[in-house]
């Protein structure tokens, strides 16, 4: 597969979601590691982010942030280092705000003197929070994609590409401003959490923003809680719709210690495919009927992506017909379980049995 971050959103792995602030520099590498021995650098997995918490609490003598003394004691272009000596891809963080959202300090009004400390230690992606930066907190008013621009263009002005993850949680619609301060992506939404109703209230929000992810600029419904604690049939739901939504795909679970279930589950090949193609747009909601759900993707090849949900406990059959997923007429159509594997072709209708906080989810291709 080509590189992830050049032909689909960008895919890697991130401190916040399982360590929070618990974070030093051994548990990065050890991270690094585990996602190439894990087979998940060849699988797309390519950026490193380390999250809040990695700074001191004062800025150096010159003003510029330096790591904590006590948590990274080598210093991040030494992480940077080793990161990309492993063939993986750094990335850092900052807010938008004077602190971080854990206090630490952060790139208000200092968005050039940052930008360019975090091309010189190697940085290839920011992840730029938006602590301390809401519109109650400005006594001018200022709108937040002011502070995303000014970093937008702090970031462009050190010369070496780095992706820009626009972290406003959605109450100032970053979805219409964030592409032209220079954003690669932007969330949707306040955090995610591993449980059922936050991620299903994540995919609600998602309605209707398709019509603004682009190659090179994408929605962010925020990283992934695979292997946090949901059920099976919830790890895969939520990798499912991720991936039809083009999302970025940041694994958040703790890569050294993953059962096997978890790393088939981000792992899923056929899943990944759909992630990665743009094809004729971001994946949509196409029929709403309580607890179950239709949703599709049409891919670059012709084929369509349908990915049927149950919201519900109990196991329920759910089904669409190839003319509602934009298909053409044909006798027959090929069909791909994504999680179970090929299916025998049919003329449809399209759709089986779906277990209680499921998806099944079907690729779909007109014969002739
Ligand atoms: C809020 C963000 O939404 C999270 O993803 C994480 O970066 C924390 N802040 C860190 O404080």
């Amino acid at each position: 597969p080509p590189p992830s971050g050049q032909a689909g959103p960008p895919m890697g792995w991130n401190s916040w979601n399982r360590f929070g602030c618990k974070i030093d520099e051994q548990l990065i590498r050890d991270q690094a590691d585990a996602l190439v021995k894990s087979g998940m650098r060849e699988a797309g997995y390519t950026y490193v982010v380390v999250d809040d918490c990695w700074m001191a609490n004062e800025r150096d003598a010159d003003g510029k942030l330096q790591a904590d003394p006590t948590t990274f004691p080598s210093g991040m272009k030494a992480l940077g280092d080793y990161i990309h000596k492993q063939g993986l891809k750094f990335g850092i963080y900052s807010s938008a705000g004077s602190q971080t959202c854990e206090g630490r300090p952060a790139s208000r009004d200092k968005e050039e003197v940052d930008a360019q400390t975090f091309a010189d230690w190697g940085a290839d992606f920011l992840k730029y929070d938006y602590c301390e930066s809401k519109a109650a907190d400005r006594p001018q008013g200022e709108p937040a994609r002011d502070r995303y621009e000014r970093m937008g263009a702090a970031l462009r002005a050190t010369g070496r590409p780095i992706v820009y993850s626009v972290v406003e949680w959605g109450d100032e619609k970053p979805w219409e401003w964030a592409y032209d301060v220079g954003g690669t992506m932007w969330r949707t939404t306040r955090d995610i959490k591993p449980n059922w109703p936050n991620i299903t209230g994540i995919l609600d929000q998602q309605v209707g923003l398709e019509k603004y992810a682009r190659p090179g600029g994408w929605n962010d419904p925020d990283m992934l809680q695979v292997g946090n604690g949901l059920s099976e049939d919830e790890n895969q739901f939520h990798m499912t719709m991720w991936s039809l939504l083009n999302a970025p795909l940041m694994a958040g679970n703790d890569i050294t210690a993953m059962d096997e279930g978890t790393a088939a589950t981000l792992l899923n090949r056929e899943v990944l495919d759909v992630q990665r193609d743009f094809g004729k747009g971001q994946g949509y909601r196409l029929r709403d009927d309580g607890d179950t759900e239709v949703w599709a993707k049409g891919m670059s090849d012709g084929s369509v992506v349908v990915a049927l949900l149950n919201r519900g406990t109990e196991t329920v059959s759910v089904s669409t017909a190839a003319s509602e997923i934009g298909l053409p007429p044909a006798e027959s159509y090929r069909v791909l379980d994504l999680w179970n594997g090929e299916k025998p072709a049919t003329p449809g209708p399209l759709g089986g049995e779906v277990a209680g906080h499921g998806v099944l989810a079907l690729r779909v291709w007109p014969l002739r």
